[in-house]
């Protein structure tokens, strides 16, 4: 029997989507509106991330993705980059005290940037909590979705080089598999808080034809009421794949 769940969702459970996407959004301008630095929003976003991952698990979402960090954001000043990887550290740490949560960790992205402890301690906590089944924890760091589609094709064609793959086998579960979310499904829902109307590179392929869900809140303010919301009006939505 499946387990029940702590928290009751705000829709029945088979109107809930399998993979939700966060954009976390606006931890900047949070911080400006409060006269502080940009790297005090990135630590209220990085809480606030926490309670959402919680929310989710609460209400039985089992695959949830948060971009984190994208190929791009190595142009920001240094201090906000360094920043943001500490809080990461900090993060890891704490996965490692709640080890028994069930909770599998995937990270989305070329791990190979990172300095040799953070890169270590993903690659760690990765291999430690891959049989953990209740959700999956997709972190997208240094994530960026052409690039992914890059390394992908690279991937393809030296298979098809090395004589192990012929051009005509490629199909779309070829190319799925070469990709970092190969473990996972498709995107049902991404949502993107702060006001902005793009999905900036993430997730393009595996976001096909998923319901997309813009708010104005800014990241830190991002409540469980708002996954709320956009889990209200994604079971409204009427989901065709291209069919009638
Ligand atoms: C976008 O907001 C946010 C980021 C580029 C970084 C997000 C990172 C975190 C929330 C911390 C990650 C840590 C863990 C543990 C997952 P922005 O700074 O571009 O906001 P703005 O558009 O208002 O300037």
């Amino acid at each position: 029997m499946a387990k029940p769940k702590a928290k009751t969702p705000p829709v029945p459970a088979e109107f809930l989507p399998k993979h939700i996407a966060f954009i976390m959004d606006g931890n900047g301008r949070w911080a400006k509106k409060r006269g502080l630095p940009r790297t005090a929003g990135h630590v209220e976003g990085a809480r606030n991330f926490k309670r959402i991952v919680r929310y989710c698990k609460d209400i039985g979402i089992e695959n949830i993705t948060f971009y984190a960090f994208s190929t791009e954001n190595w142009k920001r000043p240094d201090e906000e980059v360094s920043k943001i990887m500490e809080l990461m550290r900090e993060y890891l740490v704490e996965v490692r005290k709640h080890m028994t949560e069930n909770t599998r960790l995937i990270v989305l992205g070329d791990k190979s940037a990172f300095s040799p402890d953070l890169k270590n301690g993903f690659d760690s906590i990765e291999k430690d909590t891959k049989d953990f089944k209740e959700m999956t924890l997709n972190l997208a760091v240094n994530y960026g979705s052409r690039h992914e589609m890059v390394s992908a094709v690279k991937q393809l064609a030296q298979q098809v080089k090395d004589g192990t793959l012929q051009p005509e086998e490629i199909t779309e579960e070829t190319i799925s598999n070469a990709l970092y979310t190969k473990e996972l499904p498709d995107v049902d829902l991404m949502i993107r808080p702060s006001g902005e109307f793009r999905i900036s590179n993430f997730l393009l392929w595996q976001s096909a034809y998923a319901e997309l869900y813009f708010c104005d809140t800014l990241w830190p303010d991002f409540s469980a009421k708002d996954v709320d919301q956009a889990l209200i009006a994604y079971a409204k939505r009427n989901r065709r794949f291209g069919g009638l």
